[in-house]
């Protein structure tokens, strides 16, 4: 039989790829984005507690109620915003699968969905599977500022779905109130949806707020907005996420929802909720926990070869390897990988259409010992070819 793959051009991420070369070559790896640090115990406390308990049967298919209480509480403190937890809110597996719901509920055969690049890569393939194709909008280095007039020009009859990453990975941009006015302006009257990929929301830096879709009352009558308890609690293996919507749009995502996952793991989600009722401001420190990591390694690299950008959220750093040499960033990273012992996340696969730079991404959730041995090995390998352009 003959086979025709739905998605031929897809391999696997550059995450896998780097994070299996880094094993291979035993390389310190501080490219993809999982902590390397341990979860609060009281979280683990409360896992054993509720599979004690005997949450171990079938979740409610839209979420343990407890949780999307909790949820709906947690969005009223940090927005001053009011969610009915039993008709907007969705807990799905990771962001991930609320990405993808939302997607299939949008997207149908011949629509566009407008995505910037430098892109995270879930968002195309799910665009593709639903039989839909992504209109691509480049944020230039090194400021990766959105581009309305841009975004203007790239809608057209058949655009159902635009597509914003904020805190952006991997740029590390933020987008502020008046992005969010901008993209208002440009979606009123059409038949387009906002997707909005918020779960670096409780990352921003340097006294900056989080500018989300939910708080924005025209944006938010049309928006999915995917949150990610990974991200949140340093947990990235658990699995957890959720979407809130509107309910019109809700019961369309939990169509999906229902024939993909169907529920999510019930004990996690009782976890969480019992944590974030003892611990409900479970988040609030984050930004400064991640904004000190930042610091540390922007200042450990200063000078290497390395020369860090200045992000405005997320748990990356962007660094710029222009001093040392001219090579692709995928070959570059391959290289430092094995000279360097330092496996990093190159750019341009974010891009359908990479402009020129030299820039990787560098994961901030690491151990300080673990980001102070990535910045050492890094400065030695600068120092080293610095002056040998490669
Ligand atoms: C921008 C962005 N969206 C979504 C996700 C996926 O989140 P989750 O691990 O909860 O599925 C990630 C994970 O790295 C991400 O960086």
């Amino acid at each position: 039989m003959r086979f025709e793959s739905k998605l031929p051009d897809v391999g696997t991420t550059i995450f896998t790829v780097m994070s299996r070369r880094a094993i291979d070559e035993g390389a310190l790896n501080v490219g993809q984005g999982f902590p390397d640090y341990a979860i609060d115990p009281r979280l683990s406390r409360a896992l054993v507690q509720a599979v004690a308990e005997g949450h171990n049967q079938y979740a409610p298919m839209e979420g343990v109620v407890l949780l999307r209480e909790r949820i709906a509480g947690k969005l009223e403190a940090s927005y001053a915003i009011k969610v009915d937890p039993m008709t907007e809110v969705t807990i799905t597996c990771g962001a991930t699968e609320g990405l993808f719901d939302a997607i299939q509920a949008v997207i149908g055969p011949g629509d566009e969905a407008l995505i910037f690049d430098p892109a995270y890569d879930a968002y195309e393939p799910a665009v593709r599977l639903a039989g839909g194709r992504c209109v691509r909008v480049p944020l230039t280095p090194p400021a990766f500022a959105f581009d309305w007039d841009r975004v203007r020009q790239q809608l057209s009859e058949r655009t159902r779905l635009v597509i914003v990453n904020s805190p952006q990975n991997p740029s590390c941009t933020v987008a502020s109130r008046a992005d969010l006015d901008a993209l208002a302006a440009l979606v009123r009257d059409r038949p387009i949806s906002i997707l909005a990929d918020e779960v670096y929301e409780s990352v921003l830096f340097d006294g900056r707020a989080h500018a989300s879709v939910l708080a924005h009352p025209e944006l938010r009558e049309r928006s999915f907005a995917v949150f990610s308890f990974g991200k949140a609690l340093h947990a990235t293996g658990w699995r957890t996420g959720y979407c809130v919507a509107p309910p019109a749009l809700t019961r369309e995502l939990r169509k999906v929802h229902q024939f993909n996952t169907f529920s999510i793991v019930a004990p996690l989600q009782h976890a969480i909720a019992r944590y974030l009722h003892d611990c409900p401001d479970a988040w609030s420190g984050l930004a400064t926990f991640f904004q000190a990591k930042r610091d540390l390694l922007t200042g450990l690299l200063r000078g290497s070869g390395f020369e860090p950008l200045t992000p405005a959220g997320t748990y990356f750093l962007l660094v710029d390897y222009g001093s040392l040499s001219r090579s692709s960033d995928i070959d570059f990273a391959d290289r430092l990988i094995r000279e360097a012992k330092v496996a990093t996340i190159p750019l341009s696969p974010f891009y359908a259409a990479p402009p020129s730079m030299t820039l990787l991404r560098l994961c901030l959730a690491k151990r300080d010992e673990t980001l102070r041995t990535a910045a050492e090995r890094l400065r030695e390998f600068g120092t080293r070819v610095a002056g040998t352009r490669v």
